[in-house]
């Protein structure tokens, strides 16, 4: 493993469940991977931009001259893109707002999920071109739904393996976070999933 890409989303800081986890995580990928380059984008800190006409033609067109004109538009784009690219294994750490994930984490996908450059249209359907990869979801969330009546309300895993799989990436491995607004239930969810992650196959 030589790159390891990891995406941060909660801005709650020292408070956020899902940091907390990604910190353990990454102690553990350090041990196992020493000489790894781990590279943070912390999304609460770097506000991506909500894709405009002009990144979205930079990003979008065949055309070589238009391309090239527009190359400073696509900047950004082509740094995540490459660095998502470039990468082994992928983290993802976010929480759940509103049933779904943060726009910081869908502003993030929308730059990156490029046709031509993380897939393509082929005559037998969607090629992902980000293959050989793998990814770590670690997700919080107030309520329980990876079981019980919320269970449909979850936008965030089916989502998330839905956009990774399109892209190429199916070897997908969830870590959950689960009651962080349930009293009984919150004490154990950060220590239950630091013990999760000594049991993933990294
Ligand atoms: C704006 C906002 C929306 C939220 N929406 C939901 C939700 O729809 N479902 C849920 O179970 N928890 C929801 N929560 C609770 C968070 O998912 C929970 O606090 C989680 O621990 C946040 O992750 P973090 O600790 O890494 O910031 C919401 C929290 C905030 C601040």
């Amino acid at each position: 493993m030589k790159q390891i890409l990891m995406i941060e989303v909660s801005p709650r800081g020292t408070d956020s469940a899902s940091r907390s986890v990604t910190h353990t995580l990454a102690a553990r990928l350090r041990d196992l991977h020493p000489s790894v380059k781990l590279i943070c984008r912390d999304l609460a800190i770097e506000h991506l931009p909500h894709l405009d006409e002009a990144t979205l033609r930079a990003i979008s067109t065949k055309n070589v001259d238009e391309a090239e004109n527009l190359k400073q538009k696509a900047q950004q784009s082509d740094q995540l893109t490459d660095e998502l690219l470039g990468s082994d294994l992928l983290v993802i750490a976010t929480p759940m707002w509103n049933f779904g994930i943060p726009s910081a984490l869908k502003a993030w996908i929308d730059l990156v999920v490029r046709p031509g450059r993380t897939f393509q249209y082929t005559d037998g359907g969607v090629l992902g071109l980000a293959q050989d990869k793998k990814a770590i979801l670690v997700l919080a969330s107030g309520g329980i739904f990876t079981e019980g009546a919320w269970r449909p309300w979850d936008f965030v895993e089916p989502y998330l393996r839905q956009i990774l799989g399109f892209i190429g990436i199916v070897d997908v491995q969830t870590i959950r976070i689960e009651g962080m607004n349930i009293p009984t239930l919150a004490p154990n969810a950060v220590p239950n999933a630091n013990k999760a992650v000594g049991e993933l196959a990294l």
